[in-house]
């Protein structure tokens, strides 16, 4: 893995987007970091100098190794991820958390502007940043195994069940993760956790290559999703309430702590 972070610009093709609008664009970065790394006792070190005395009793706390090395990895990958936009050291982010715990930076380093959110699955983790607007970032495993139709019931709306039940079973299960993905995605954006119902926003996935979404209490218009594949065993989905703007959208893979590279790409 070099230690540069780019790896891969994703074409724009291999997204599947909400947006009509034309205003200038704003900018998402997505920094994706392998969790196997975290068993590497060198990337474990590095690790482990980024984060705080707190948060390494946290990662210590799990019962499971690979547990243990995901917490470390998915939290030095967020501070190396907010480091690379603003001139503050990694162990200088501090944070917070609202209403339903989603995370937020706080203190003086508040001022930079940015907005980030945090996804992990048992293999990968993605860290979204953006500057001046609220997002949020899903990543799941589209390898497990799972029932689309019977966690439809519980998550989806009827007409998006409707859309499942008439694709066949292996572009259904494709489908069910990018609704889920996005559903989740933009949960996390208003930091809402499980005080929304899943069921009350909707998305409509029918024409292709395009998102639309209706959302609860919101104007849709000023949200913009994206979803597409990450590798063969991944989906990712971002929401971002950034009004008129058309983000541009820079997907890339850094090794967990190599924080040699997080002064070159100051957005
Ligand atoms: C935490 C939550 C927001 C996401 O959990 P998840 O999908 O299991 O986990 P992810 O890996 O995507 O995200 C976890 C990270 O999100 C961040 N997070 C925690 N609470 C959050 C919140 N309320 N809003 C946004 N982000 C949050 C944290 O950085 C967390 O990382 P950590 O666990 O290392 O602290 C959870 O409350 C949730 O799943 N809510 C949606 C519930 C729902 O109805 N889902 C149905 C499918 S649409």
């Amino acid at each position: 893995m070099p230690t540069t972070g780019l790896r891969f610009v994703a074409p724009r093709s291999s997204w599947r987007v909400s947006s009509t609008q034309s205003a200038p664009e704003g900018r998402i970065d997505v920094w994706l970091s392998k969790t196997d790394s975290g068993r590497r006792p060198d990337v474990r070190g590095r690790c482990r100098g980024i984060l705080l005395e707190e948060e390494l009793e946290v990662c210590s706390s799990f019962h499971q190794e690979a547990d243990r090395n995901l917490a470390l990895v998915a939290r030095a990958h967020l501070r190396q991820s907010l480091s690379r936009h603003a001139p503050v050291d990694p162990r200088a982010w501090r944070f917070s958390k609202g209403l339903e715990g989603k995370p937020e930076i706080a203190g003086a380093e508040a001022a930079h502007g940015l907005e980030f959110n945090l996804s992990h699955t048992r293999a990968l983790v993605a860290c979204a940043v953006a500057r001046g607007f609220p997002i949020g970032v899903d990543v799941e495993d589209t390898a497990r195994e799972l029932d689309p139709l019977e966690l439809a019931t519980r998550v989806f709306t009827p007409a998006e069940s409707q859309a499942l039940r008439a694709l066949p079973p292996g572009p259904r299960k494709r489908r069910f993760f990018e609704l889920w993905t996005l559903k989740e995605a933009w949960l996390k954006a208003c930091g809402a956790g499980f005080s929304i119902d899943p069921r009350s926003l909707e998305f409509d996935l029918s024409q292709a290559g395009r998102v639309h979404a209706r959302l609860p209490g919101e104007d849709s218009s000023q949200w913009w999703f994206a979803v597409r594949p990450i590798g063969v065993g991944h989906v990712l989905a971002l929401a971002a309430r950034c009004g008129p703007k058309v983000p541009r959208v820079r997907i890339r893979h850094s090794v967990p702590g190599d924080i040699d590279c997080y002064s070159q790409d100051r957005a």
